[in-house]
Protein backbone atom coordinates (compact mmCIF):
# COMPACT_ATOMS: atom_id res chain seq x y z
CA UNK A 1 0.00 0.00 0.00
CA UNK A 2 2.61 2.37 -0.54
CA UNK A 3 0.96 5.69 -1.86
CA UNK A 4 3.68 7.82 -3.31
CA UNK A 5 1.76 9.26 -6.25
CA UNK A 6 3.06 9.41 -9.71
CA UNK A 7 4.06 13.32 -9.26
CA UNK A 8 5.38 15.56 -7.22
CA UNK A 9 2.96 16.88 -4.52
CA UNK A 10 3.56 20.16 -2.44
CA UNK A 11 5.10 19.79 0.98
CA UNK A 12 3.30 20.57 3.50
CA UNK A 13 4.39 22.16 6.28
CA UNK A 14 2.18 21.94 8.54
CA UNK A 15 -0.32 18.70 8.22
CA UNK A 16 -3.55 18.44 10.38
CA UNK A 17 -2.68 14.98 11.62
CA UNK A 18 0.96 13.56 13.26
CA UNK A 19 1.53 9.85 12.45
CA UNK A 20 0.23 7.94 15.08
CA UNK A 21 2.36 5.06 15.94
CA UNK A 22 0.96 1.77 16.92
CA UNK A 23 1.21 -1.55 15.96
CA UNK A 24 -1.09 -3.20 13.41
CA UNK A 25 -2.35 -6.11 14.47
CA UNK A 26 -2.19 -9.69 12.47
CA UNK A 27 -5.74 -9.24 11.36
CA UNK A 28 -5.06 -5.69 10.31
CA UNK A 29 -1.99 -6.79 8.16
CA UNK A 30 -3.71 -9.33 6.77
CA UNK A 31 -6.50 -7.33 5.56
CA UNK A 32 -4.02 -4.61 4.52
CA UNK A 33 -3.01 -7.00 2.49
CA UNK A 34 -5.80 -8.86 1.14
CA UNK A 35 -8.68 -6.61 1.17
CA UNK A 36 -6.71 -2.89 -0.13
CA UNK A 37 -6.78 -4.20 -3.75
CA UNK A 38 -10.91 -4.18 -3.45
CA UNK A 39 -11.22 -1.33 -1.34
CA UNK A 40 -8.32 0.32 -1.53
CA UNK A 41 -7.65 3.18 -4.08
CA UNK A 42 -3.79 4.73 -4.76
CA UNK A 43 -3.05 8.15 -4.53
CA UNK A 44 -1.63 9.48 -7.90
CA UNK A 45 -1.29 13.03 -8.08
CA UNK A 46 -1.86 13.27 -12.16
CA UNK A 47 -5.09 11.43 -12.29
CA UNK A 48 -8.49 13.17 -11.05
CA UNK A 49 -10.92 9.66 -9.38
CA UNK A 50 -13.57 9.24 -12.33
CA UNK A 51 -16.74 8.80 -9.73
CA UNK A 52 -18.83 7.29 -12.14
CA UNK A 53 -16.40 4.33 -13.12
CA UNK A 54 -15.71 3.76 -9.29
CA UNK A 55 -19.17 3.72 -8.27
CA UNK A 56 -20.87 2.62 -11.09
CA UNK A 57 -25.11 3.46 -10.98
CA UNK A 58 -24.40 5.35 -7.81
CA UNK A 59 -25.03 8.50 -8.31
CA UNK A 60 -24.24 10.08 -5.01
CA UNK A 61 -20.91 10.34 -3.99
CA UNK A 62 -20.06 11.07 0.10
CA UNK A 63 -17.11 11.25 1.53
CA UNK A 64 -15.65 10.97 5.05
CA UNK A 65 -12.36 12.91 6.00
CA UNK A 66 -10.34 10.99 9.11
CA UNK A 67 -12.83 8.38 9.40
CA UNK A 68 -10.49 6.55 12.80
CA UNK A 69 -11.53 2.90 13.12
CA UNK A 70 -13.86 3.29 10.29
CA UNK A 71 -16.54 1.82 12.39
CA UNK A 72 -19.27 4.58 11.37
CA UNK A 73 -18.01 5.37 7.51
CA UNK A 74 -19.16 1.14 7.06
CA UNK A 75 -22.10 1.91 8.75
CA UNK A 76 -23.10 4.58 7.22
CA UNK A 77 -22.74 2.88 4.02
CA UNK A 78 -24.14 -0.19 4.75
CA UNK A 79 -27.41 1.97 5.45
CA UNK A 80 -27.51 4.32 2.34
CA UNK A 81 -26.65 1.30 -0.55
CA UNK A 82 -28.08 3.97 -3.17
CA UNK A 83 -24.91 6.35 -2.46
CA UNK A 84 -21.17 5.86 -2.87
CA UNK A 85 -18.74 6.30 -0.15
CA UNK A 86 -15.34 7.37 -0.60
CA UNK A 87 -13.48 7.46 3.31
CA UNK A 88 -9.89 9.05 3.78
CA UNK A 89 -7.37 8.12 6.51
CA UNK A 90 -4.10 8.18 7.13
CA UNK A 91 -3.46 5.96 10.58
CA UNK A 92 -2.79 2.24 9.15
CA UNK A 93 -4.35 0.37 11.58
CA UNK A 94 -7.71 2.37 11.51
CA UNK A 95 -7.51 1.30 7.66
CA UNK A 96 -6.96 -2.16 8.54
CA UNK A 97 -9.66 -2.20 10.70
CA UNK A 98 -11.76 -0.94 8.74
CA UNK A 99 -11.23 -3.17 6.10
CA UNK A 100 -11.91 -5.68 8.34
CA UNK A 101 -15.01 -4.15 8.98
CA UNK A 102 -16.05 -3.87 5.37
CA UNK A 103 -15.75 -7.15 4.43
CA UNK A 104 -17.66 -8.22 7.19
CA UNK A 105 -20.65 -6.62 6.81
CA UNK A 106 -20.70 -6.91 2.97
CA UNK A 107 -20.66 -3.15 1.71
CA UNK A 108 -19.93 -2.92 -1.76
CA UNK A 109 -20.22 0.87 -2.03
CA UNK A 110 -17.46 2.47 -0.08
CA UNK A 111 -13.60 2.90 -1.15
CA UNK A 112 -10.72 3.52 0.80
CA UNK A 113 -7.88 6.08 0.22
CA UNK A 114 -4.67 6.31 2.66
CA UNK A 115 -3.04 9.91 2.40
CA UNK A 116 -3.42 13.46 4.07
CA UNK A 117 -7.12 14.40 2.56
CA UNK A 118 -5.81 17.95 1.47
CA UNK A 119 -3.45 16.30 -0.98
CA UNK A 120 -6.52 14.28 -2.09
CA UNK A 121 -8.85 17.01 -2.29
CA UNK A 122 -6.30 19.10 -3.87
CA UNK A 123 -5.05 16.51 -6.73
CA UNK A 124 -7.63 13.74 -7.47
CA UNK A 125 -11.02 15.05 -6.65
CA UNK A 126 -12.83 16.84 -9.48
CA UNK A 127 -14.70 19.80 -9.01
CA UNK A 128 -18.51 19.87 -7.84
CA UNK A 129 -18.54 16.09 -8.09
CA UNK A 130 -19.28 15.10 -4.06
CA UNK A 131 -23.07 15.54 -2.73
CA UNK A 132 -21.82 15.35 0.75
CA UNK A 133 -18.30 15.64 3.19
CA UNK A 134 -18.19 14.56 6.73
CA UNK A 135 -15.76 15.36 9.06
CA UNK A 136 -16.23 14.29 12.18
CA UNK A 137 -14.44 14.59 15.38
CA UNK A 138 -10.98 16.00 14.05
CA UNK A 139 -8.06 16.23 16.03
CA UNK A 140 -9.05 19.22 17.95
CA UNK A 141 -5.59 20.94 18.18
CA UNK A 142 -6.85 22.49 21.52
CA UNK A 143 -3.26 24.25 22.63
CA UNK A 144 -3.14 27.72 21.03
CA UNK A 145 0.00 27.21 19.42
CA UNK A 146 -1.22 23.78 17.51
CA UNK A 147 -4.29 26.27 16.20
CA UNK A 148 -2.91 26.10 12.93
CA UNK A 149 -3.03 22.41 12.56
CA UNK A 150 -6.66 22.25 12.80
CA UNK A 151 -7.83 21.37 9.49
CA UNK A 152 -11.15 23.44 9.18
CA UNK A 153 -9.67 26.88 7.60
CA UNK A 154 -9.60 28.92 4.44
CA UNK A 155 -7.82 26.45 2.72
CA UNK A 156 -10.32 23.85 3.55
CA UNK A 157 -13.06 25.83 3.09
CA UNK A 158 -12.15 26.63 -0.41
CA UNK A 159 -11.83 23.25 -1.33
CA UNK A 160 -15.04 22.35 -0.13
CA UNK A 161 -16.68 25.02 -2.25
CA UNK A 162 -14.83 23.34 -5.16
CA UNK A 163 -15.34 19.90 -4.79
CA UNK A 164 -19.16 19.85 -3.35
CA UNK A 165 -22.27 19.84 -5.70
CA UNK A 166 -24.13 22.96 -5.76
CA UNK A 167 -26.70 22.19 -2.94
CA UNK A 168 -23.84 19.64 -1.55
CA UNK A 169 -23.47 19.38 2.37
CA UNK A 170 -20.67 19.84 4.30
CA UNK A 171 -21.12 18.24 7.93
CA UNK A 172 -19.14 18.37 10.38
CA UNK A 173 -19.18 17.55 14.18
CA UNK A 174 -16.82 17.64 17.42
CA UNK A 175 -16.61 17.38 20.90
CA UNK A 176 -14.95 20.62 21.54
CA UNK A 177 -16.64 23.65 22.01
CA UNK A 178 -13.63 25.67 20.77
CA UNK A 179 -13.20 24.27 17.75
CA UNK A 180 -16.86 24.18 17.65
CA UNK A 181 -17.19 27.61 18.07
CA UNK A 182 -14.09 28.19 15.25
CA UNK A 183 -15.81 25.99 12.87
CA UNK A 184 -18.91 27.35 13.06
CA UNK A 185 -17.01 31.21 12.89
CA UNK A 186 -14.87 30.23 10.30
CA UNK A 187 -18.58 28.31 7.99
CA UNK A 188 -20.85 31.44 9.25
CA UNK A 189 -18.75 33.93 7.54
CA UNK A 190 -18.10 32.26 4.32
CA UNK A 191 -21.13 33.23 1.91
CA UNK A 192 -20.88 30.64 -0.43
CA UNK A 193 -22.16 28.47 2.64
CA UNK A 194 -25.69 28.37 3.95
CA UNK A 195 -25.98 27.54 7.72
CA UNK A 196 -28.44 24.48 8.12
CA UNK A 197 -28.37 24.79 12.28
CA UNK A 198 -29.39 27.55 14.32
CA UNK A 199 -28.07 31.27 14.47
CA UNK A 200 -24.62 29.92 16.36
CA UNK A 201 -24.28 27.54 13.15
CA UNK A 202 -25.15 24.20 14.88
CA UNK A 203 -27.20 21.45 14.14
CA UNK A 204 -28.78 18.56 15.64
CA UNK A 205 -27.68 15.51 14.95
CA UNK A 206 -28.70 13.59 11.99
CA UNK A 207 -30.08 10.59 12.34
CA UNK A 208 -27.57 8.50 9.58
CA UNK A 209 -24.51 10.11 11.79
CA UNK A 210 -23.56 6.88 13.82
CA UNK A 211 -22.12 7.98 17.30
CA UNK A 212 -18.37 7.89 16.69
CA UNK A 213 -15.25 6.10 18.59
CA UNK A 214 -13.96 9.50 19.38
CA UNK A 215 -17.11 10.86 19.92
CA UNK A 216 -17.74 8.26 23.05
CA UNK A 217 -14.46 9.21 24.22
CA UNK A 218 -15.27 12.46 24.53
CA UNK A 219 -18.57 12.31 26.10
CA UNK A 220 -16.37 9.57 28.39
CA UNK A 221 -15.25 12.94 29.66
CA UNK A 222 -18.20 14.43 29.84
CA UNK A 223 -17.26 16.77 27.12
CA UNK A 224 -20.44 17.94 24.98
CA UNK A 225 -21.31 16.94 21.26
CA UNK A 226 -21.52 19.70 18.11
CA UNK A 227 -22.96 18.79 14.74
CA UNK A 228 -22.57 21.84 12.01
CA UNK A 229 -23.97 21.76 8.66
CA UNK A 230 -23.66 23.93 5.87
CA UNK A 231 -24.82 23.59 1.98
CA UNK A 232 -22.95 25.14 -0.79
CA UNK A 233 -24.95 27.66 -2.65
CA UNK A 234 -26.25 27.18 -5.66
CA UNK A 235 -25.08 29.87 -7.01
CA UNK A 236 -21.46 29.05 -7.64
C1 LIG B 1 -9.72 12.40 16.49
S1 LIG B 1 -9.70 11.20 15.24
C2 LIG B 1 -11.43 10.91 14.88
C3 LIG B 1 -11.67 9.64 14.13
C4 LIG B 1 -13.14 9.34 13.80
N1 LIG B 1 -13.69 10.32 12.88
C5 LIG B 1 -13.97 9.26 15.04
O1 LIG B 1 -14.79 10.17 15.27
O2 LIG B 1 -13.83 8.28 15.79
C6 LIG B 1 -9.19 12.13 13.81
C7 LIG B 1 -8.69 11.26 12.68
O3 LIG B 1 -8.44 12.05 11.53
C8 LIG B 1 -7.27 11.57 10.89
N2 LIG B 1 -6.73 12.71 10.13
C9 LIG B 1 -6.37 13.92 10.61
N3 LIG B 1 -5.98 14.74 9.64
C10 LIG B 1 -6.09 14.01 8.47
C11 LIG B 1 -5.81 14.31 7.12
N4 LIG B 1 -5.35 15.49 6.76
N5 LIG B 1 -6.02 13.34 6.21
C12 LIG B 1 -6.50 12.13 6.57
N6 LIG B 1 -6.78 11.79 7.85
C13 LIG B 1 -6.57 12.73 8.79
C14 LIG B 1 -6.37 11.12 12.02
O4 LIG B 1 -5.45 10.13 11.59
C15 LIG B 1 -7.40 10.55 13.01
O5 LIG B 1 -7.58 9.17 12.84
Amino acid sequence: MENTGQADTKKRSIRSFVKRSGRLTTGQQEALEQLWPRYGIEFDATKKLDFVTIFAGLESIKLEIGFGNGDSLVQMAHNDPGSGYLGIEVHEPGVGHCLIKAEQTGVENLRIMSRDALDILEYMIPDATLDAVFLFFPDPWHKKKHHKRRIVNRLFRDEMARVLKPGGVLHMATDWQDYAEHMAENMLADERFTNLGDENGFSPKPDYRPQTKFERRGLKFGHGVWDLMFRLSSSQ
